[in-house]
């Protein structure tokens, strides 16, 4: 058995060993403790954005995230996903109502339908690890951010018994944090949490600072 995987973000440690040190620590052990979560998540995303009067949710999926904001805080939501096969059927969700969510399929490192500006929150939630240009993505969100408007990234972290279960390529705090610094964004925090399950990422799009290529 291989013992790691060499990655542009460094070697990402194999199964059996994430799994040796998850148990060494008592990390949670159940493929259905991110289901359990995700709705105490989607309440912490939303008062952390609460603010907001429009927010991009990026690698929306089917949505989920975005139907709690519109339903509970009555945000504008623009879904993006690279696939549209999980996107509610709104004329559903609205069930004679008008729903302030729409979805939208793109490539959120390319959002030409959005102008500079045009929103007050992005977020992303178990999206990071799954793009394939990570940074481009970045730089585009601040693009269309406002100045003042908040980035949050929700994702698994490098180590996490999310790498027990799917062991895919996850970020570590300092990452997360080196990525959001070189793409331009201000006041940047960077936290574990969830029994260090979660990482909790956000970064400020300052009025000042120059764009990164
Ligand atoms: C693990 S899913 C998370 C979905 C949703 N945010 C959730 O919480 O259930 C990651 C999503 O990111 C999408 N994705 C990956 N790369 C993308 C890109 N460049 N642009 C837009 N969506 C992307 C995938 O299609 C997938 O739906």
């Amino acid at each position: 058995m291989r013992a790691a995987t060499r990655t542009d973000r460094g070697t990402i440690p194999s199964r059996r060993s994430v799994e040796a040190e998850g148990r060494a620590v008592g990390l949670p052990d159940d493929d259905g403790f991110y289901d359990k979560i995700k709705p105490r998540l989607c309440s912490q995303i939303g008062e952390e954005l609460r603010e907001a009067r429009c927010v991009l949710d990026l690698g929306c999926g089917e949505c989920e995230l975005g139907r709690f904001l519109a339903e509970t805080y009555s945000q504008e939501v623009i879904g993006v996903d690279l696939a549209d096969g999980s996107f509610p059927d709104l004329q559903e969700l609205r069930g004679g109502a008008p729903t302030r969510l729409r979805c939208v399929k793109a490539d959120a490192g390319r959002l030409d339908f959005l102008a500079a500006g045009a929103v007050d929150a992005v977020v992303m939630l178990w999206a990071l690890h799954e793009l394939a240009q990570a940074r481009t993505v970045l730089v585009e969100a601040r693009r269309v951010l406002r100045p003042g408007g908040e980035l949050l990234i929700v994702d698994f972290p490098r180590g996490s018994l999310a790498q027990r279960l799917w062991n895919e390529d996850y970020f570590t705090p300092q990452q997360a944090f080196d990525l959001l610094a070189v793409t331009g964004y201000a006041d940047i925090t960077v936290r574990l949490v969830e029994r260090r399950q979660v990482l909790w990422a956000k970064g400020i799009r300052s009025a000042s600072k120059e764009l990164a290529s």
